[in-house]
């Protein structure tokens, strides 16, 4: 079969010549003695037009088939410089290859976004779900690509873990014991010594713990695999199994870690759009206005940095116009990341050097004792897009900051190790995926960016 894609990419090979296409039917109409099928054959975002006639015959049997079927076309490819097409199939075999009940449910009309969530399964089959998929796809791999260009080594780190390496306690434990009689200790707590690992383990939150150690012997990685989060947060951009790409980088402090950073997210807008002009040019029509004005605008200018000290001395001017106040101490809340991002800088902006309370265990401790290199890059839109740090190497350190948070010390023996053998500087940071697809499509729900979301109340499929 030739794809639609090389038709666009190349027609002057095809034009005139015997070509056959497979695909599923968008919209078919007839006359008495020819009909139109526009199909998609999800090569290419643009469908194909095909031209059938009644000396076909199957003539009737094509005309009676519905929206959804799958087709293989033979035809030649014609120049048709009149129409808003470039060229047409003119058919001169159409064989049905799988039928299409008339209950199908994308007709030709525009659907919600909330009525096609309740087909997940179908969706992909619009013109929008093929331009976020295709993107998504795109952004992995330029992902990959970016990092493999500059000698990162890609890490599998594992799903299931014994540690919560974000120390949220929002893990999804995992067990093979029998819910209805779980073995106990004397104290009552539950006796993991008889389920599968010998051990509590749950699915990971974060492959940063894993992937230091990487860092350690190789100097620069990146993973790029799930994470799990049974975050209560029933919001447009929390879900509880998501995409994560973790670099960690050795001999290397915050700044170097946001010149990364920056550089990434750069290098993926500059390719997705240089790859994706069609999906792109349809989010900005039809999705977010301005979309492509503003990535690019991003892609060439520098990102705004700006300490959390610095961002709540602005924040609190904006008090009156904010749910939750600002003031030294409390974290950041979406309202307020999108007030610095959209309103104070108009750009992204990287936060550093947040209070250590209400950051995680690993983080290195500033010389005020008060503060962590930790840094957060918000995005307009949607906030924040990446979470990272410099990591905390002296082993003094570090074993008296993990007392103070009641963290047992024999669950992170491995980690206290890198710094005892060859401890360097070290940073990182995680860019959380489905936002960064949400930041580069437009899309403002973090359910129509993933193939098959998991949020709270919903496993479907
Ligand atoms: O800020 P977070 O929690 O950082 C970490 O997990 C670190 N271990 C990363 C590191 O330094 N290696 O999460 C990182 C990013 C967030 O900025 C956000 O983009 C995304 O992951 N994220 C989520 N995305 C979707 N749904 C959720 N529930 C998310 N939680 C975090
Ligand atoms: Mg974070």
């Amino acid at each position: 079969l030739t794809t639609v894609k090389e038709l666009y990419k190349n027609p002057e090979q095809f034009l005139d010549k015997e070509i056959t296409i497979g695909g599923w039917i968008r919209s078919i109409r007839d006359s008495k003695t020819f009909g139109f099928i526009v199909v998609n054959d999800g090569s290419y975002f643009q469908p194909l037009q095909v031209v059938y006639h009644d000396s076909m015959e199957n003539f009737a049997d094509i005309s009676k088939q519905n929206v959804g079927a799958a087709l293989v076309v033979t035809g030649t490819l014609v120049a048709t410089p009149q129409a808003k097409q470039p060229f047409e199939i003119q058919a001169t075999e159409v064989a049905v290859e799988g039928g299409s009940a008339p209950d199908y449910p994308l007709q030709k009309k525009r659907h919600t976004l909330e009525y096609l969530r309740t087909i997940s399964h179908l969706r992909p089959r619009t013109n929008t779900f093929q331009a976020v998929f295709r993107v998504r796809s795109l952004i992995a791999y330029a992902i990959h690509q970016f990092f493999q260009e500059r000698g990162f080594v890609y890490v599998h780190t594992p799903l299931i873990t014994g540690s919560d390496c974000e120390g949220a306690g929002e893990m999804f434990r995992v067990t093979t014991l029998d819910m209805e009689n779980l073995p106990k200790n004397e104290d009552g707590t539950v006796d993991y010594s008889k389920d599968f690992f010998n051990k509590e383990t749950s699915l990971t939150v974060s492959g940063q713990l894993n992937g230091e150690t990487y860092a350690q012997a190789f100097r620069s990685i990146y993973t790029f695999g799930p994470t799990f989060r049974a975050e209560n947060s029933n919001t447009t951009r929390h879900a509880a199994e998501f995409w994560m790409i973790e670099p960690e980088i050795a001999f290397a402090d915050l700044e170097d870690n946001m010149n990364l950073a920056e550089d990434m997210l750069k290098y993926i807008i500059n390719y997705v759009l240089e790859e994706a002009p069609e999906e792109m040019n349809f989010f900005n029509s039809f999705v977010d206005k301005g979309l492509l004005e503003r990535l690019k605008l991003v892609a060439s200018s520098d990102f705004a940095r700006v300490t959390y000290t610095e961002a709540v001395e602005i924040l609190e001017k904006h008090n009156d116009k904010f749910e939750y106040k600002v003031s030294w101490g409390t974290d950041l809340q979406t309202e307020h990341e999108r007030y610095l991002t959209e309103e104070i800088y108009k750009r992204p902006v990287f936060v550093t050097d947040y209070p250590k309370e209400i950051k995680a265990f690993y983080m290195k401790m500033n010389e005020d004792n008060k503060t962590v290199a930790a840094v957060d890059c918000l995005v307009p839109g949607i906030g924040e897009i990446i979470g990272g740090s410099q990591r905390e190497d002296d082993y003094e350190k570090l074993v008296a900051r993990m007392k103070e948070l009641e963290l047992r010390e024999e669950d992170y023996q491995f980690y206290l190790d890198l710094r005892k053998y060859g401890s360097t500087r070290h940073a990182g940071f995680g860019l959380g995926f489905e936002r960064c697809v949400m930041y580069l499509t437009g899309m403002s729900n973090i359910r129509d960016v993933i193939p098959f979301p998991r949020t709270v109340n919903n496993c479907e499929l």
